[in-house]
């Protein structure tokens, strides 16, 4: 995380995040449930809260403290990920790769962020 450029790490596991921080400016929910209620916690006034799992609604809570939520759905984008593969080449974005998976036998997941590692991208066979 930190050579991704993250000032501060807390370790979830260890730590209530709500405990650490506070009167931030957008909380980026990617676990949802309790978490996602948690986050309001740590929102600075008129702060924004983006849920990407679907489930828990926290909106009326949201406007009640006077914070935002805004949802957010990724999209099949093919010029998209075309300027990021032209931003990979010319290394202005950084990718890091752990491992490279045989296309012929794809894994059914293919991201590894749970063992630590960064995400895996599939090779040609
Ligand atoms: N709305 C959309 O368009 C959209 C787009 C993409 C993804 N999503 C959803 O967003 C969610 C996350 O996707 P992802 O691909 O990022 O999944 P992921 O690769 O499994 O990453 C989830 C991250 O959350 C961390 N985490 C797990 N429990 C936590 C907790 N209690 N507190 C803090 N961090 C915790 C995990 O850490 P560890 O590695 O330690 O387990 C991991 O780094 C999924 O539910 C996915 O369906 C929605």
């Amino acid at each position: 995380m930190r050579s991704l450029g993250t000032d501060e790490v807390i370790d979830y596991t260890a730590v209530a995040f709500e405990e650490a921080v506070e009167a931030v400016d957008m909380v980026l929910d990617l676990v949802g449930g309790d978490t996602r209620r948690r986050s309001l916690e740590v929102l600075a006034e008129g702060g924004l809260l983006i849920p990407l799992p679907r489930g828990l609604d926290v909106s009326q809570e949201a406007a009640e403290r006077g914070l935002r939520v805004a949802s957010i759905i990724v999209e099949p984008d093919y010029r998209g990920l075309e300027h990021l593969a032209e931003l990979a080449d010319s290394r202005r974005l950084k990718v890091s790769v752990s491992r490279e998976l045989p296309l012929a036998r794809p894994p059914r997941r293919t991201s590894t962020s749970r063992a630590g590692a960064p995400l895996a991208r599939p090779s040609s066979p």
